[in-house]
């Protein structure tokens, strides 16, 4: 009996390590203080640039990400928060004011990607 319950308190715990690992995967969890669990990576630079041209956020915010009808990505000042949970929860909600939400179509590991090269670029 002992043993059971042993077993049961082992397999309770994996699955609760399960599901927050897959809440943590569906982006679900992503809060403004998230830290990007990529950092700078190079990998992760790169892709999130081949990203930003794919989905076409160059067309509004630029190639250099200085901005067009979009506003610049790589000065100091951040109309949502240049954090990169901050960055994270714009790219992936939007705004009501012409920043379309990318959840639907983006992967979390993508939008961290695009959080990733955007950080790559701030302050240049
Ligand atoms: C249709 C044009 C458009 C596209 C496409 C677009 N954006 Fe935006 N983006 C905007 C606008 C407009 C704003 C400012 C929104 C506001 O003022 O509420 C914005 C804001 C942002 C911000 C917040 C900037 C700040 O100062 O806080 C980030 C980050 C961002 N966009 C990243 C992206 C990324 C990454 C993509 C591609 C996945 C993308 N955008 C695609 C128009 C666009």
């Amino acid at each position: 009996m002992k043993q059971f319950k042993l077993a049961f308190a082992i397999g309770f715990v994996a699955i609760a390590a399960c599901s927050a690992a897959a809440a943590q995967a569906d982006g679900d969890t992503v809060t403004a203080a998230s830290k990007n669990p990529l950092g700078s990576s190079p990998d992760a630079v790169a892709a999130g640039e081949v990203l930003f041209g794919k989905m076409n956020c160059a067309g509004c915010h630029g190639y250099d990400l200085a901005g067009g009808m979009g506003p610049d990505l790589t000065d100091p000042a951040w109309l949502y928060g240049g954090k990169p949970g901050e960055i994270y929860l714009t790219i992936s909600n939007g705004t009501q004011t012409g920043m379309p939400k990318w959840n639907d179509k983006l992967k979390p590991v993508e939008i961290w990607q695009l959080v990733s090269y955007i950080q790559s670029k701030a302050g240049h």
